[in-house]
């Protein structure tokens, strides 16, 4: 798969096979995600892999799915089968700001899982302290995101967007994310 195709096809799911993840295909991830671009190389992010049921299902009680969706979170049988928490390490970065940081390494953890016919949803809307006791990090590391992982259970298609940011599924439970046409969001090639 090339990189156009990954960002391309790449959609957020949120219902998973139950299939286990091969663990070297998420330390593959976390690999790429090493090789970001980081301002000023500063390199603050470090990374869990959480592949135990426990955990697992810890975790998913700080978790809030699909905001635009009813019924949005993944049933029990199709939760997430790994997730890679992504901290901040305060010792290399002392601001506690990690926001663009992890944007690079969650995007490019995304992008390697679409290449490995894996599917993601990035979290954002997650209780950071709760996340935090349950994974027992030290005081020095901080949450900042979670990327939920597993086997796509889910279709999720990109469309023109006409009148509203708002996803939705169709009746087929084909979930549809409106994206602006680049007409719109190109202002000018001068
Ligand atoms: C910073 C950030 C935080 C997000 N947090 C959540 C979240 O907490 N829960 C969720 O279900 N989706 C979350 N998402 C996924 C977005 O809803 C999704 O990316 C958006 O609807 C666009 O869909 P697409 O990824 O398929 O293009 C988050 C995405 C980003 C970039």
């Amino acid at each position: 798969m090339n990189v156009y195709d990954a960002i391309m096809e790449r959609r957020t799911i949120r219902k998973f096979t139950q299939e286990k993840i091969e663990t070297d295909k998420l330390i593959k991830l976390v690999d790429c995600a090493r090789m970001a671009a980081y301002g000023a190389n500063l390199q603050p992010l470090k990374f869990m892999i959480i592949q135990s049921k426990e955990i697992l299902d810890e975790l998913f009680d700080f978790i809030k799915w699909a905001g635009y969706l009813e019924n949005g979170a993944p049933m029990e049988e199709e939760r997430p089968t790994a997730y890679i928490a992504v901290l901040g390490d305060c010792t290399l970065k002392a601001s506690g700001n990690y926001e663009v940081e992890a944007g690079a390494a969650v995007t490019t953890m995304m992008l390697a899982a679409q290449e490995e016919g894996l599917a993601t949803c990035w979290l954002g809307a997650i209780n950071r302290e709760k996340i935090k006791q349950t994974l027992k990090l030290e005081e020095n590391l901080s949450v900042v995101y979670l990327l939920a992982l597993g086997y796509p259970a889910q279709k999720s298609v990109a469309d023109k967007m006409t009148d509203s940011v708002k996803y939705y599924l169709d009746k087929n439970n084909v979930l549809h994310v409106p994206k602006r046409s680049l007409d719109e969001v190109l202002v000018k090639c001068l």
